[in-house]
């Protein structure tokens, strides 16, 4: 196959979903613009913003960081160092080695400096420990978005955790999390703005940016979940896709512009639901202490 693009013979990589495919140039070119794309179409933030882009280790995180700085755009990384054994110094110092050649700002945040290491979390809570880690990254996500003034804040998600997200809200036609789902979650009442500029981009076109750019990314999943988030979905998603290319982002575009606006009359009003935490101020919509002080609580003197 040729670039359809511009014509150069072999192409690298063929994109069915696209009814295309490229030589490297012109992948790198479709990548930007998709990216470009994505960011304009849903107003997700402009040159003016600050950004902070969450940084896992993982292939995702580490090309939308690169991609975002070289499409001129104010960004510095964010890692929430978990302290989990054999996974947590890897995955930060392969973020550590990837600023320092791509000349990118970092900010590491330790959970462990705060009492919340996750293994101490995970020894001291009785339920699993993926949803209070989750919840513990997001809280450390805002609290420095807001505390460093930055206006944004950016993650690696890509078009199938999205589509496998909105597909298993649509299962159990969770209204509100049909209402709120989306590629932009405005920021207000002390929350800042999150964004996912990869919405339009498929793990395979990811992948295969991370390898054109060589980026050397941690690979090894959670030693406490059981692998990635959705992966059966994700594969179901997969074998539709190669029967009915393109119908991922169809849906997720679809659902949008239609599905979206249809729920969103369900969407609880946020200056009903939040308030802040009396202990830390951060906003919450839980009676009471906030969802991170609660786990404090939960783990403290107890052995
Ligand atoms: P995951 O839920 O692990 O697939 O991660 C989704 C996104 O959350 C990643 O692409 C990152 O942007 C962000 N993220 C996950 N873990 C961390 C972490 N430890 N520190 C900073 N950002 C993270
Ligand atoms: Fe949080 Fe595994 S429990 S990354
Ligand atoms: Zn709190």
């Amino acid at each position: 196959m040729k670039c359809r693009r511009c014509g150069a013979d072999p192409a690298i990589i063929s994109l069915p979903s696209h009814n295309t495919g490229f030589c490297e140039s012109c992948f790198r070119d479709f990548f930007s613009a998709q990216v470009d794309r994505g960011i304009r179409s849903q107003k997700l933030f402009t040159h003016d913003d600050k950004i902070l882009v969450a940084l896992s280790g993982g292939k995702d995180s580490l090309s939308l960081m690169l991609e975002l700085s070289r499409q001129g755009y104010d960004v510095t990384g964010l890692h929430i160092d978990l302290a989990i054994p054999q996974s947590s110094s890897q995955a930060r110092s392969v973020i550590e080695d990837f600023c320092k050649i791509h000349d990118l700002r970092l900010i590491v945040k330790e959970t462990k400096e705060e009492g919340l290491e996750i293994p101490l979390v995970k020894k001291r809570l009785k339920r699993p420990v993926c949803s209070a880690c989750g919840k513990i990254k997001r809280y450390f996500f805002n609290k420095i978005a807001m505390d460093e003034h930055f206006t944004v804040i950016a993650t690696g998600h890509n078009l199938d955790d999205e589509v496998s997200r909105l597909f298993s809200n649509t299962l159990r036609w969770d209204a509100d999390y049909l209402a709120g789902q989306g590629p932009c979650l405005i920021g207000e009442n002390g929350f800042v703005r999150k964004v996912k500029p990869f919405w339009r981009l498929t793990e395979f076109e990811t992948a295969a940016y991370a390898f054109l750019e060589n980026i050397n990314h941690h690979r090894a999943p959670c030693p406490y979940s059981g692998g990635a988030s959705f992966t059966f979905y994700k594969t179901l998603l997969n074998r539709m896709e190669e029967t009915m290319p393109g119908r991922k982002l169809a849906f997720y575009m679809e659902f949008l512009k239609t599905g979206r606006p249809a729920f969103s009359q369900f969407a609880k009003p946020a200056e009903e639901t939040l308030h802040p935490c009396p202990a830390c101020g951060y906003p919450t919509s839980a009676d009471g202490l906030c969802g991170v002080c609660r786990i404090r609580e939960a783990i403290q003197d107890r052995d």
